[in-house]
């Protein structure tokens, strides 16, 4: 299965210009599943309801999810992408995933980031997990990496690979997620965008780039520089996350005693 991540800057509040950038990128490269930063049809860095109310769109439906599912539908693969979702109760950081056959479904970010909880909503619909045949795959965004049950969650629910558009801005994630990937057995794609936004006289925010895939036994099969603007492609079968037996007697979740963990 071929595992695609487009590291790149996404321009603040041009989302025709962002889509045009992502088909561009995709025009010379096949893959069967691209997974795309958080935010980047929009840039990240909000400053009012307005902005968030002007750059959201309903997910499905929304200009960027039609023209991601036209996209998927001309390159036969399957694409996660970071967008903001406008519903009636508000907005929230979503993730979309569409294939050639259409929209598949959706996450909406359940651990907001710092001035995330300013203007979207906290996400409420629970980690999920698509079946697309050739894999199963689970989506996160970006900050849920520091609760560890994210990662967990989904790959309780048979998730094989878990796909994480990212605007990480800390530099801790990189490193944690080779232990998620170990101590769930799953592959982990992080979609981390590059460059910088520092809007409305705020503190720039500085995002880490270093997008990766790391395999379910942590090693690194697929690495980005802080500024790379590129496509990448790597092939990987995704049986690998099957495994989940870590010696003759110990099976990763079969071990797990639940008693024991004050949830
Ligand atoms: C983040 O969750 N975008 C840091």
């Amino acid at each position: 299965m071929k595992l695609a991540v487009y590291q790149f800057e996404p321009l603040f509040g041009d989302i025709e210009a962002n889509v045009q950038k992502i088909e561009h990128a995709v025009n010379s490269v096949e893959f069967d599943l691209l997974i795309l930063p958080e935010l980047c049809t929009t840039g990240y860095q909000f400053n009012s309801h307005e902005e968030v109310a002007g750059l959201s769109e309903t997910i499905p439906g929304g200009l960027a999810s039609k023209r991601l599912e036209t996209l998927a539908a001309r390159k036969n693969g399957f694409i996660a992408a970071g967008i903001a979702e406008k519903s009636e109760k508000g907005f929230y950081n979503s993730a979309i995933l569409v294939g050639p056959e259409g929209y598949i479904g959706k996450y909406r970010k359940i651990h907001l980031f710092d001035e995330e909880k300013l203007f979207f909503l906290p996400g409420n619909l629970g980690f999920p997990v698509f079946d697309i045949e050739q894999a199963r795959i689970g989506l996160m965004i970006c900050f849920d990496w520091i609760f560890p049950e994210a990662a967990r969650t989904l790959a309780l629910k048979g998730a094989d690979i878990l796909c994480q558009p990212a605007n990480l801005v800390l530099s801790y994630c990189q490193q944690a997620m080779v232990t998620r990937a170990v101590e769930n057995r799953t592959f982990i794609v992080t979609a981390n965008r590059i460059g910088t936004e520092a809007r409305g006289g705020k503190p720039p925010l500085n995002f880490t780039g270093m997008s990766q895939i790391i395999s379910p036994k942590g090693e690194k099969v697929l690495g980005f520089s802080e500024t790379e603007e590129k496509i990448k492609i790597v092939d990987i079968n995704p049986e690998d996350a099957h495994d989940k037996w870590i010696t003759p007697r110990n099976q990763l979740f079969k071990d797990r005693r639940g008693e024991f963990y004050e949830l």
